[in-house]
């Protein structure tokens, strides 16, 4: 059951409908789930294929993503489904769109991840013109996530999500949950059309902290919703504090909103190797001819 007083909508961050079934079942509700290439390259079906020696035709990987979402999304039919476009760092802003305008026919409920990334936003500016859903994926900056606001202007509250991915901040020393916090101070001075999906979890206090926060949206691998649901989904009491130990502070930038997206500085090498990351797990599922 729903905790009283969440207000946060949860997702499972996963490439397994078995995971999705059993967070279902183990926490009596999911408002959704994000998928990624690497999420698919890592599912046991897959996985089982590759360790025969199997490869995929590009098609073929296709047909088997295309199935798995639409598996998910009858399991959580009112939720909303992230479905990723394949981009390398060398993938035009036209190749992305037409890749997501296919993948939102593929369910009813899709949200469709494009990198925050210069051709990634062009894309995400044609795509929410044409009313696509998507949620601006590998943020890692402020501006970036200024840029996420601006380029998706005119678009309806729920047609746009920006995923901030803290864990990958963690990872190197500087701390992730600031991030979360600075940019929704940012966007409280907007007009609220896009929702901060807290991505990237790697801790039960992660998920917590975003919650204080006040993240619109969450998603967490399986394992941590299972160590959230076995302890009986706690929430975050008045006096609680995240402990980020010895990660750098990532101080507040006072950024203005109404500028065109294309001047604030978007660039981050987080996204960069994101990008290549993704796109190598992807590629090494693939027959090469
Ligand atoms: C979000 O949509 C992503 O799938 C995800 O949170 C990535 O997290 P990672 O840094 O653990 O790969």
């Amino acid at each position: 059951m729903r905790p009283a007083g969440l207000k946060t909508r949860i997702f499972l961050d996963g490439g397994d409908p078995d995971e999705t079934r059993q967070a279902i079942d183990l926490l009596g509700f999911l408002d959704g789930q994000t998928t990624n290439p690497t999420l698919i390259s890592k599912n046991p079906e897959v996985r089982e294929a590759i360790d025969r020696g199997v490869r995929f035709s590009e098609k073929e990987i296709i047909a088997f993503y295309h199935d798995l979402v639409k598996k998910i999304s009858a399991m959580i039919p009112q939720g909303s489904i992230s479905v990723e476009v394949y981009a390398d760092p060398a993938t035009y802003a036209d190749q992305m769109l037409r890749q997501g305008k296919e993948m939102f026919g593929w369910i009813p409920n899709a949200h469709i991840k494009f990198p925050t990334s210069k051709e990634g936003l062009k894309a995400a500016e044609q795509a929410v013109k044409g009313r696509l859903r998507v949620n601006m994926t590998l943020c890692f900056s402020q501006e970036q996530a200024a840029a996420v606001y601006a380029a998706t202007r005119g678009a309806k509250k729920g047609e746009v999500f920006v995923s901030p991915f803290i864990g990958r901040l963690d990872d190197r020393g500087e701390n992730g949950m600031d991030l979360i916090a600075n940019i929704l101070k940012m966007y409280s001075k907007g007009d609220g059309h896009v929702e901060v999906l807290t991505a990237s979890v790697r801790t039960l206090d992660h998920l917590l902290c975003a919650i204080k926060l006040g993240s619109d949206i969450i998603t967490a691998p399986f394992a941590i919703l299972k160590e959230w649901g076995k302890k009986g989904l706690p929430m975050p009491k008045d006096d609680y504090t995240y402990d980020c130990g010895k990660l750098a502070a990532m101080p507040y930038q006072d950024i203005d909103l109404s500028k065109q997206w294309q001047e604030y500085n978007i660039s981050h090498d987080l996204t960069v190797k994101g990008m290549e990351r993704f796109s190598a797990d992807w590629n090494a599922l693939i027959k090469q001819s």
